[in-house]
């Protein structure tokens, strides 16, 4: 079976890692991660968004299959094209993936089919609708662009805004700039609570999810600093987490499995892997976004536990026979070496060292991100370069064992020490005892 996995970063280099015993890899890469051409049998650079150069390099490899990492390309149209030419993929179409690329479609789904664990919200593109609504708008507004961002379009009362006033002035930017390329902006209220994922494979009846993760978005210890794609994560061996319990991980479950439902009607089936971001408020979890993909880097603590066959699950998602999956009983933790001065301007083109033979002597996983392999050497681009991931029968060894391994990267990179810790975890923990008292 020839696989195409369309994507560059680590994220995509754990989805390679998970197939490449089952199947042959070829990749679409947006610059040359070391970890990814290792795997694959034959490679290209290229823009994953050129749908046109990807279908004619998986049609002239004749790939059975495609795994599309990153959102850009969903939203081309790129699954799309490659059904055209006849060969399926594991991502939704374009139509579905709107469940990431549209918010404003992701919100009225919620309200047509009457799915639990929404928020408040309305969508505007008239800036004067938009003043009315907010000078009588009594939560803590959330503010978000309709379209893609990369992550860096959505503004936080209490957060990044001191107000709502300086939300007003945020969000009618948004319209009149077209931030995330919609003249319109979502206002959301502030959840409080503490963020969970839950990823699922899907194949557009049936969803099989995977155990949750929470990610740390914040640049530096303490969850202070910038807003980054992600420095890190963990989850727990038995599929749930500290603060997180059975019957929430089952109604996050269920409120995708609602959601999955839903599109198929709307869109068709939605094929692929559905991230939920949840805030766990005291009422129980509330779906703050989904994504049309795996989450990075909380893909990197799922797909080392897989002991299920990727394949036949790729398989089961393209043929809308999806059975299921099970994960090995680990928790793991996931640390992101960075840049110095990333997410703002990190430092591109210095060299970094990675001892790969030391860190997986202990037990350790090293995915590349974005970085550059020219030659036998490895070079930083302005975004995060490498993740480490420790399996470990909990979370603190695993955060230890973590720790332990990012002493063989050398270069000028940083990254959270205080992911895993037992003290962040259990600031967590009483954060949402605290709430549900
Ligand atoms: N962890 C955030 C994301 O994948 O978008």
């Amino acid at each position: 079976m020839k696989i195409l996995v369309v994507g560059t970063g680590a994220r995509e280099h754990a989805i390679c890692s998970a197939l490449a015993d089952e199947a042959t890899i070829y990749s679409v890469m947006g610059n040359r991660n070391p970890g990814i051409s290792r795997l694959a049998r034959e490679f290209t650079v290229a823009p994953e968004v050129d749908t046109e150069g990807v279908v004619r390099f998986a049609s002239e490899k004749g790939v059975d299959m495609a795994f599309i990492g990153p959102e850009a390309p969903l939203e081309a149209g790129l699954v799309d094209a490659l059904e055209e030419a006849g060969i399926p993929s594991v991502g939704p179409t374009r139509d579905a993936a709107r469940i990431e690329t549209d918010k404003s479609f992701m919100r009225k789904l919620f309200e047509d089919y009457r799915i639990p664990g929404s928020i408040t919200y309305r969508v505007f593109s008239d800036p004067e609708e938009l003043r009315e609504f907010m000078e009588d708008f009594d939560s803590e507004a959330v503010v978000k662009p309709v379209g893609l961002t990369g992550g860096k379009g959505v503004k936080i009362v209490g957060e990044h805004l001191r107000d709502n006033m300086e939300a007003l002035k945020y969000a009618t930017e948004v319209i009149e700039k077209r931030i995330g390329g919609h003249p319109s902006v979502v206002i959301e209220e502030r959840v409080v609570g503490e963020e969970f994922t839950v990823q699922a494979f899907s194949d557009g009846e049936h969803i099989v999810p995977m155990p949750a993760v929470q990610d740390h978005p914040h640049a530096y210890e303490g969850d202070q600093g910038p807003i980054t794609g992600g420095m890190g994560s963990y989850s727990d061996s038995d599929e749930l987490l500290p603060f997180l319990t059975q019957k929430d991980y089952e109604d996050a479950v269920e409120i995708m499995q609602r959601t999955v439902d839903a599109i198929r009607k709307e869109t068709g089936p939605y094929r692929g892997i559905l991230y939920g971001q949840f805030m766990l408020s005291a009422d129980g979890p509330k779906l703050i976004e989904y994504n049309a993909r795996f989450g990075d880097p909380e893909a990197m603590n799922v797909l080392p536990l897989l002991e299920s066959s990727m394949l036949e699950i790729c398989e089961g998602i393209v043929d809308g026979n999806l059975k299921s999956a099970s994960f090995m009983n680990l928790a793991t933790v996931c640390k992101y070496l960075v840049p110095e001065g990333y997410p703002e301007s990190g430092v591109a083109g210095a060299e970094i060292k990675v001892d790969e033979k030391k860190i997986e002597d202990m037990g350790v996983i090293t995915y590349y991100a974005a970085v550059n392999q020219e030659d036998d050497h490895i070079y930083t681009s302005s975004s995060r370069a490498l993740a480490l991931v420790a399996p470990a029968d909990d979370i603190y060894s695993a955060e230890e064992l973590c720790e332990e391994a990012t002493a063989h990267v050398k270069g000028r990179l940083y990254h959270r020490r205080d992911i895993g810790t037992r003290e962040l975890v259990e600031k967590r923990i009483k954060h949402m005892e605290d709430l549900r008292s």
